[in-house]
């Protein structure tokens, strides 16, 4: 039967268009630094990149719980408008690659 034959086909978009709750997405957490962060960390640092802020020695940020609260304030202060699982990616995304707190 013709149903028979589609099955598979069917049943693997399914499985490829099912959110994943709760995995963060580094990639998007990475690009929406790049985007919308970067220049103004490199600019504002007066290193001229964006990623030595994150690295300071005075870091602001002691814990994954000031890095939320970080992110959270540079997004609302500035009306950057993220959603909050874009500003959750960007979290997830900066503590695996700078921060390292234990979650
Ligand atoms: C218009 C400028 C600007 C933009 C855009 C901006 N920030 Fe910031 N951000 C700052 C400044 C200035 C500081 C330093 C604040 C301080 O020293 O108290 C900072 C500090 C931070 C820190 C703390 C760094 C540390 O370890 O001390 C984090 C985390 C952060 N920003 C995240 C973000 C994220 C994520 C975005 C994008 C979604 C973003 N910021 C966009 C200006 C900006």
């Amino acid at each position: 039967m013709i149903l028979r034959r589609y099955m598979p086909v069917i049943t693997l978009s399914v499985l490829m268009s099912a959110p994943v709750i709760a995995a963060p997405d580094l990639a998007n957490g990475k690009s929406i630094d790049q985007q919308k962060c970067y220049a103004c960390h490199a600019k504002k640092s007066g290193f001229g990149n964006g990623d030595m802020i994150y690295t300071r020695s005075d870091s602001k940020v002691k814990s994954l719980a000031n890095l939320k609260r970080m992110v959270g304030l540079c997004n609302s202060e500035l009306r950057l408008d993220l959603f909050p699982e874009d500003e959750a990616d960007v979290v997830a995304y900066l503590n695996q690659q700078f921060y390292k707190f234990k979650p």
